[in-house]
């Protein structure tokens, strides 16, 4: 697989989080580095039984072999982020560009008592949209001057680079999804980046040469957080009786929902240039996947649904998940 970008294809908490643990142990990944916003992202793994929710460390430290880097691109907050590398004992693995720009108490502030952010666009109030607004006015403080992170700094885009040129699986993480962008997304209910998967490899200054696969990750139905449209919503209690009703990973609020969007999903892989596509939660929707590990033993239902997917956005479907555990998934990439 060698270098692999993972993005989300809809409004975030499509579960890429789950995708990339399951990559980082399978494909015994070398490193995982994150791109994207910074820690208004909330992935959520669980191996062994543990479970983790990371906002700053990438998905990829369930494979205690990874290097876990942070990119330049990616905005720090540096309480949350020591507390990751404590909470997994990672120290030794954890490194972050002296690039990356810090979020401060006051970004926090401003994200909160902003009836445009905290209010109209219901952010997630963790400071990044005046963050980044300052890293745009050149006056954001960066990495290389906060004496606690001295010890974790490094040139993240050479080590990359280089492990890429050595061959070695690299797993390139983005956050949110392709609707949250600001660029291509619901403007102006999106978040303070882009986040479709060329802006990730820029974030972690990897050129669009050197990437190899680009795996699209959809859940089997659609979720938003926050405000901004969200075609075919259906009601709360509906959602809670499907079993979509979701409460969100970093704001711990409830999460709307919709049916799955085919003609988005192919916007996605347009706007990602996505070679392969993953498909999360497919237990969800058919209860009767839960745990299946063999696509053989799907229901038809579950089968035509992935057909459909696959026939409507152009590209092959090769990872579904299956269950909440990493290794719960079907892989129907072809043997590397
Ligand atoms: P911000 O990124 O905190 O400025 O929030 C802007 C919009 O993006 C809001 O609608 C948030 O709910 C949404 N958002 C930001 N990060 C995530 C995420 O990781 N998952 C889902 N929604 C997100
Ligand atoms: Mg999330």
């Amino acid at each position: 697989m060698v270098c692999t970008v993972v993005v989300g294809g809809f409004w975030g908490d499509e579960g890429k989080g789950k995708i990339i643990s399951y990559l980082a142990l399978k494909d015994k990944v070398k490193i995982g580095v994150r791109g994207g916003v910074g820690p208004n992202a909330g992935h959520t793994v669980q191996y062994q039984s543990r479970v983790l929710k990371l906002r700053m460390l990438p998905s990829a430290a369930v494979n205690p072999e990874a290097r876990l880097l942070v990119s330049a691109g990616v905005l720090v907050d540096p309480a949350r982020f020591l507390r990751e590398v404590e909470d997994l004992n990672a120290r030794g693995r954890a490194g972050l560009d002296p690039n990356c720009a810090i979020i401060e108490p006051r970004h926090v502030e401003a994200d909160r008592s902003s009836n445009h952010l905290a209010g109209k666009i219901g952010t997630t109030g963790t400071g990044t949209g005046p963050c980044n607004a300052d890293r745009v006015q050149r006056r954001a403080m960066i990495a290389r001057d906060v004496p606690e992170l001295q010890e974790f700094l490094t040139d993240v885009a050479l080590e990359v680079n280089e492990a890429i040129d050595r061959g070695e699986n690299v797993l390139i993480e983005g956050t949110q999804g392709t609707y949250l962008s600001l660029y291509h997304g619901t403007y102006p209910y999106v978040t303070s980046k882009d986040v479709t998967a060329s802006s990730i490899c820029g974030d972690v200054g990897v050129g669009p040469t050197k990437v190899d696969e680009v795996i699209v990750v959809f859940k089997a139905y659609v979720t938003r957080v926050g405000q901004g449209p969200l075609p075919g919503e259906i009601p709360q209690e509906e959602a809670e009786r499907l079993g979509w009703a979701e409460v969100a990973t970093v704001t711990g609020r409830r999460r709307r929902a919709a049916p799955f969007n085919f003609e988005l999903a192919r916007r996605a892989v347009m706007l990602n240039g996505a070679t392969q596509a993953a498909i999360t939660k497919l237990d969800i929707l058919y209860p009767e996947c839960k745990g299946v590990r063999d696509y053989d033993k799907l229901p038809a239902k579950a089968k035509e649904f992935v057909s459909k997917v696959e026939d409507t956005i152009g590209i092959p479907v090769t990872i579904l998940g299956t269950g909440p555990e990493a290794m719960d998934i079907i892989d129907l990439r072809r043997e590397a």
